[in-house]
């Protein structure tokens, strides 16, 4: 019997062999500037080489005000494009897709760097958790913002990349356009969702303008939002409802696919779905300390043992239940609204979970992160039969946290026969293993 997991999927401009994706991760591994190196491009093959359909990359600015993060490669300018060139080359070697997660972080970021001090947003409220500054944008900011992923898009295709996805998800500056609990403008690009739909539905425009119509083109949306979800004085944003709206424009506006995830900010309870490892966070969090208004509680309350406790109980009470498939009902919904392909992330590791979805017209085909950073081979996996992996991702969330910090990779020292083993495998994106 054929494998509903093994079998190609067809886009409008793109075929990819199979239907388990890596979802965008990637490690401060870059250089500071934001130029590209060695060690991404030996991140992204662990992931190549190990079967994946196709490779998302994490958030690719495409300005450096746009940046959330200081070391992770950018495609603000031409002078990038070699190397991007030679990543997707690289991947390619494997059979493998590679499509550029293009992004911009607004008002919400970690580490800003010595470029820029605030960044620019639908609003000019700081963003409520880590209280990050922002500028409200003028209509001439939102042009040269929409021109800068044209651009970004352009150079994607002249490196010879698959596709492109906009980052429309988890709280960055398309989820602060889009939102209802975060756009307060007056413009035309606030109030109705229309108009805060709009930012994003001139960007498509401006790609299929500047990068053609035949390149591949997806756009990663936040179909819950659930803005309140830690802070219950704040509106809950999107719902599914205003999602499925925003998918059928994006899809006449000329969109190839939806991958659908939620949650308005990064992180959130819900994405990625698991527990909050406070003590580990707390290792990690000082990095963050001077880049909001907030951040210094956020520290103490990590810092304090029962502060500690309650935050995380009020995490894992806000993602509920479901872990595995936690969006698979809201990609239902838009799968059965849109005509073009749908896919899912969030907590998938289960081949029959996994085929289940597909099969039942849930979605098209998975992206995934953590699993696939704790089973570089979950695809070699699943193909050889195994339903679940022998040592699987716990959810524990430790990667997450340690990012900010330190080189990404799994930091479930219980997966592992020792530290030092955790700490070689660690390691092992610098040489190429
Ligand atoms: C360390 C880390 C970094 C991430 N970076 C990005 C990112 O750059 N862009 C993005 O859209 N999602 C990012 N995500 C979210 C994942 O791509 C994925 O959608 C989410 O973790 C849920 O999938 P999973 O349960 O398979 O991990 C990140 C997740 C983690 C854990
Ligand atoms: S640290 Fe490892 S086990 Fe924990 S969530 Fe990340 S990949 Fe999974």
């Amino acid at each position: 019997m054929p494998d509903i997991l093994f079998e190609p999927i067809q886009f409008r401009n793109l075929t990819v062999k199979n239907r388990i994706w890596r979802s965008n991760i990637s490690g401060r591994f870059d250089n500071y500037d934001g130029s590209g190196n060695q060690a991404r491009i030996n991140w992204e093959l662990k992931f190549a080489r190990n079967g994946v359909g196709a490779i998302v990359s994490s958030f690719v600015a495409v300005n450096i005000r746009g940046r959330i993060l200081p070391n992770y490669a950018t495609i603000d300018r031409d002078a990038r494009i070699p190397f991007w060139r030679e990543l997707g080359k690289r991947v390619h070697e494997h059979d493998c897709r590679f499509i550029m997660q293009l992004s911009h972080g607004g008002r919400q970021r970690d580490v800003g760097g010595i470029e820029f001090e605030t960044g620019l947003s639908s609003t000019d409220k700081p963003e409520p958790l880590n209280g990050f500054p922002c500028e409200r944008m003028t209509l001439d900011q939102i042009k040269s913002t929409i021109e800068d992923f044209a651009q970004g898009a352009r150079r994607a295709r002249e490196a010879g990349l698959d596709g492109v996805e906009l980052h429309s998800a988890n709280g960055y500056l398309f989820t602060q356009f889009l939102s209802s609990a975060i756009n307060d403008r007056e413009d035309e690009y606030g109030g109705s969702l229309e108009n805060r739909a709009r930012f994003l539905l001139d960007v498509i425009r401006a790609i299929r303008r500047e990068a053609g119509n035949d390149f591949h083109l997806q756009i990663k949306l936040s179909a819950t939002e659930y803005n309140n979800a830690l802070t219950p004085f704040e509106k809950p944003g999107n719902t599914i409802e205003d999602s499925v709206l925003v998918a059928k424009w994006a899809e006449e506006a000329g969109v190839d696919a939806i991958v659908v995830s939620s949650g308005s900010s990064f992180p959130h309870p819900k994405n990625p779905p698991g527990d909050f490892p406070t003590e580990e966070a707390a290792k990690t969090f000082d990095t963050m300390i001077s880049s909001g208004s907030r951040t210094r509680l956020n520290y103490a309350v990590l810092t304090n043992d029962l502060g500690a406790k309650l935050f995380r109980a009020s995490w894992i009470r806000a993602r509920g239940e479901v872990i595995e498939g936690i969006n698979l009902d809201d990609a239902r919904r838009i799968k059965h609204a849109v005509g073009i392909p749908v896919l899912c992330t969030g907590g998938f590791q289960t081949a029959s979970v996994i085929r289940h979805a597909i099969e039942n017209g849930d979605c098209d085909a998975v992206t995934i992160a953590r699993p696939l950073i704790a089973n570089n081979d979950l695809v070699k996996q699943f193909a050889a039969g195994k339903d679940i992996p022998g040592r699987p991702c716990t959810y524990c969330n430790k990667c997450l946290v340690n990012v900010i910090e330190n080189p990404l990779g799994c930091y479930e020292q219980s997966r592992y026969p020792s530290r030092e083993a955790m700490v070689a495998e660690i390691l092992s994106v610098f040489d190429g293993r």
